[in-house]
């Protein structure tokens, strides 16, 4: 029996998650719950799985879900703990019944919690991919030292993850990662600085939550994968290779040095990469539609448009840059998806919004989650500012 924290449990890979644990109840019982805002989803994940933690973003959420639960019938005595904010998200992840700690929180807000599980050596399923492009250095290094087990959610990195096993890493010359090319991969350039959120929300292939679905629209979150990848397999950017694959079926490949290619295959459902992090090195049956090769099918690979997607190459860049570029890159980003889907920027100001914010920041050697926070929370207050300069019309780059 596994023990498991969900960080980010009302999210997209938080329910796919614990559907995972739904269809295994006698493999893995529920230890903590950490939700957002949505209160109402967290009580009905209470009520099923019942947790002995439950933590939430705010004291109001904290003061609702007390509410909820009171009106739930649940008695009192078979409530979880409740509690609120950072310290309480590293409380949820760090319990020593605690063996595996899902880390599915958006953003840098779930750092803390998942470094301080890395360095209690538990097996962390990352999907949050703010965790490595933030603080990379940082979080592998004490995985190294602590013998954590960090294991890629991320389909790509899952799927490279699965492809290494097959081989010697010495002997392994480049990951290529695949990009479904998002809802623009054939809109023409001058038409995209009129695209609006919702076009930008219909993503081709998978049902994500809006920020990373606004990041596969731009090509940034395929940018934070390149970088996520880096750190997770010891890659420089160079190694790392993207190719838009519209199909979405082939996650990953690894070139080996005689030329040799293996490619991970596999339907676009996360529940197979999230089970592959509970279960390895064992694998099990998984919910998940299995290919069908009676049917006749074509997959495309082509090269991605570097000029029309500038974050993808950004990304590179920070990467090579090292320091702390790669964590302004994921705040500037942040604000300005924000902006954008607040409709107070437009599409292509996502870009250069970011670039500004990079150009303002300098890069430094962060040696702490809190000097990390320090870099991200200067970021955000820069890339914010240069979002209220555009939407003033007052734009200095
Ligand atoms: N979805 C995918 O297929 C996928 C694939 C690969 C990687 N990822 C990565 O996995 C992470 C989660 O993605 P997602 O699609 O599941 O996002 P999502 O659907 O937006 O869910 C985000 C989760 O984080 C919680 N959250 C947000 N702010 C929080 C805060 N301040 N404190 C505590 N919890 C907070 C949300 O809670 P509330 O909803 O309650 O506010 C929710 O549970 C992201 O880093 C994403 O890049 C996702």
């Amino acid at each position: 029996m596994k023990t498991i924290a969900v960080l980010g449990s009302t999210g997209s890979i938080g329910t796919n998650t614990l559907d995972v644990v739904r269809r295994n109840r006698h493999l893995y019982e529920v230890y903590s719950l950490v939700a957002g805002h949505n209160i109402e989803a967290l009580t009905s994940q209470i009520l099923e799985f019942r947790p002995k933690f439950a933590a939430v973003a705010t004291p109001a959420g904290l003061s609702k879900l007390t509410q909820t639960l009171s009106a739930s019938g649940l008695p009192k005595s078979d409530w979880p703990e409740l509690a609120t904010g950072s310290a309480a998200y590293v409380s949820a992840a760090t319990a020593s019944s605690v063996d595996t700690v899902i880390s599915a929180i958006v953003g840098v807000e779930g750092l803390e919690a998942t470094y301080e599980a890395v360095c209690l050596g538990k097996r962390v399923g990352l999907a949050n991919k703010e965790v490595l492009v933030s603080g990379g250095s940082l979080v592998m290094e004490a995985v190294r030292r602590h013998h954590a087990e960090l294991l890629p959610v991320d389909s790509e990195h899952n799927g490279a993850h699965q492809c290494l096993r097959a081989g010697n890493r010495e002997q392994v010359s480049k990951l290529i990662l695949t990009a479904s090319g998002g809802p623009f991969r054939n809109t023409p350039v001058r038409d995209l600085g009129t695209v609006t959120p919702a076009q930008a929300l219909n993503h081709p292939t998978w049902k994500m939550g809006n920020r990373i679905t606004i990041d596969c629209a731009t090509l940034m979150n395929k940018g934070f994968e390149v970088i996520e990848a880096c750190w997770l397999f010891d890659f420089a950017p160079s190694q790392v290779e993207v190719v838009v694959h519209p199909q979405s079926t082939v996650h990953a490949m690894i070139e080996y040095t005689d030329g040799s290619v293996l490619a991970q295959i596999c339907a676009t459902d996360m529940r197979m990469p999230i089970q592959y992090a509970l279960t390895y090195p064992e694998r099990a049956e998984a919910p998940v539609p299995k290919i069908d090769w009676a049917l006749a099918r074509q997959w495309e690979f082509l090269p991605p448009d570097f000029v029309k997607f500038p974050l993808l190459k950004l990304a590179y860049q920070c990467q090579e840059a090292g320091g702390s570029a790669t964590c302004t890159l994921n705040a500037a980003d942040e604000i300005a998806v924000e902006a954008f889907l607040q409709g107070r920027i437009g599409y292509l100001a996502i870009a250069e919004v970011v670039e500004e914010t990079l150009a303002r920041i300098p890069s430094r050697t962060p040696r702490s989650v809190g000097d990390i926070l320090d870099v991200d929370r200067e970021s955000r207050a820069s890339a914010r500012e240069r979002v209220t300069a555009r939407a003033a019309g007052t734009v200095t780059v």
